[in-house]
């Protein structure tokens, strides 16, 4: 679908798509469409329940008098109560309306919401929930009808700003672009992405300029990371540790210096990458295994953040590394009782061989921070069905060392609507994966599992080094539509992390 600008002014094809507020009140876009069709909106509105409450819409087909095919009034609520996510929606909710009712072209009249708002900006948001709305994954339907295919081909919005619109778009799409990425890889079957071709897959970003790294078993195995191959050791396909470095505020200097420079230490994001997650040899029941090929969800989210970065040329320096492996039950798979040794030395009881996702971030965080001292780490990971129980599909769960962190991050993801509600992390917890066999075991009892996750992971983070752990396991796959989210694969995170960086690392 393609998006693009132009001065205001009714168009000549396609539909209008117009705006109205609580009790009914027109915009002036509105009042023009309505004035051009004889009252049509008027009487329309009359005659329905629509009030211009905030996702409320109109429709009116075959408007006489008017060349356009119809009219959508989409209703925005309260002028007070508006903000950036409702202008967003508001693009997103018209492209999936219009393509329910069969249009090809539609043009957003959108004047300015209120003396506060910024109306290139607006413009740019309504045109990002458009755009962000319109993605689909259809690769592998041959057989699709053309009445069952989107049929929207192009979205206009129609601003005074159009020219600021347009600049501050190109940052968005930018994001979005990330976005997209993300969504591709991880609605990908597990046939097709696995460790090696999820490498493959971000090889692509090096003509965007980042720098790409990947190790191999052997090389792992050389480094102590015994802790992210055994959750491999029973598949067929190899492991892979997966780095990423965009260097947006100059390359680092050497100064001859073990720690370089605070200004020089990058910011670090690390991505659960299990390819597919089976449970292993304490295997998960048949039923709904198969969304077990999202489990590399929060490996997708760093790919699509780097590309987002490298996309909008952002000004920070940033490594992204997942950590990619399939957890398969086989001859040669890792078994409970196994005790293994992680790269930092600390050895590991295997209890639950599902528990496989912490044991593959405590290696790929420690490779990390061993190579590139970081000055903040987010982790992201479908880590637990726990937070699901605790968090449903709302928030995505969030555990750290730092209150100033966990701040920034919460703040950076309620603008962008990818919300995150903090859960503890404390000594009392931790004692729960003490082990008498090893250093630590697994997984813990039955209890505050999201939590005992957390704990395991914080055991791989190095002293005053600021964390956060994010865990997505409710928020990466939607089984439902959100206004600028098409069910699937969400790419919760690509958003919000490029908005954290924005605000706390480019200054
Ligand atoms: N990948 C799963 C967590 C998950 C569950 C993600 C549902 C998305 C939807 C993870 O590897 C896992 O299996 N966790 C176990 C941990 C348990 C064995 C301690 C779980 O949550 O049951
Ligand atoms: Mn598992
Ligand atoms: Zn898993």
């Amino acid at each position: 679908m393609k998006i693009s600008f132009v001065k205001p002014g009714l168009p000549s094809k396609g539909a209008v798509v117009v705006t109205a507020f609580d009790n009914r009140k027109l915009s002036a876009g509105a009042a023009e469409a309505d004035e051009a069709c004889g009252g049509a909106i008027t009487r329309a509105m009359a005659n329905s329940r629509f009030k211009g409450g905030k996702g409320q819409i109109l429709e009116i087909a075959a408007p006489a008098n008017v060349d356009v095919s119809r009219i959508l009034v989409m209703g925005l609520g309260a002028l007070k109560d508006i903000g950036d996510l409702d202008v967003e929606a508001l693009g997103g909710r018209a492209v999936a309306r219009l393509n329910a009712s069969g249009e090809g072209q539609a043009t957003l009249l959108l004047d300015p919401i209120g003396e506060a708002r910024d109306a290139g900006r607006d413009a740019a948001l309504a045109a990002l929930g458009a755009h962000l709305r319109s993605y689909r994954f259809d690769k592998y339907r041959t057989k699709e009808k053309p009445e069952q295919k989107p049929t929207l081909k192009g979205f206009t919005v129609a601003s005074a700003a159009h020219t600021a619109a347009k600049k501050a778009f190109a940052e968005l799409e930018a994001i979005a672009s990330g976005v997209f990425a993300t969504r591709d890889i991880v609605s990908e079957p597990p046939n097709v992405i696995y460790p090696e071709s999820f490498v493959e897959r971000a090889k692509e970003l090096t003509k965007l300029g980042i720098e790409i790294d990947v190790l191999g078993e052997k090389e792992m195995k050389k480094l102590g990371m015994g802790a992210l191959l055994g959750v491999g050791q029973g598949s067929t396909r190899e492991s892979q540790l997966l780095v990423m470095r965009w260097n947006g505020a100059g390359k680092p200097k050497a100064k001859g210096k073990a720690k370089p420079a605070k200004a020089d230490q990058p910011v670090m994001v690390v991505g659960k990458g299990v390819t597919f997650d089976t449970g292993g040899i304490s295997i998960k029941p048949a039923g709904g295994m198969e969304d077990m090929k999202w489990d590399m969800g929060g490996a997708g989210v760093v790919i699509g953040l780097m590309r987002a970065l490298a996309a909008r040329k952002a000004k920070a320096n940033v490594v992204g590394i997942c950590g990619l492996v399939e957890n398969m039950p086989d001859g040669n798979a890792q078994r409970p009782g196994d005790v293994v040794t992680s790269m930092s030395g600390q050895t590991i009881e295997i209890i639950n061989t599902d528990a496989e996702g912490r044991l593959v971030l405590a290696d790929a965080l420690w490779y990390g921070q061993e190579t590139y001292k970081p000055k903040a780490i987010v982790d992201l990971a479908t880590l637990t069905g726990a937070i699901i129980i605790s968090l449903g599909h709302e928030h995505a769960g969030l555990f750290s060392n730092d209150d100033g962190l966990s701040e920034q991050l919460t703040t950076a993801g309620s603008s962008v609507g990818e919300k995150l509600w903090r859960l503890p992390l404390g000594e009392a917890y931790d004692k729960q994966i003490n082990c008498q066999v090893a250093d630590m075991k697994n997984t813990g009892n039955r209890s505050a599992g999201s939590i005992t996750a957390a704990q395991f992971l914080q055991r791989f983070i190095q002293k005053g080094t600021p964390w956060a752990h994010l865990d997505i396991a409710g928020v990466t796959w939607s089984n439902e539509d959100k206004p600028s989210v098409p069910k699937g694969a969400t790419a919760f995170g690509v958003r919000l992390l490029d908005r954290w960086i924005a605000a706390e690392h480019e200054k």
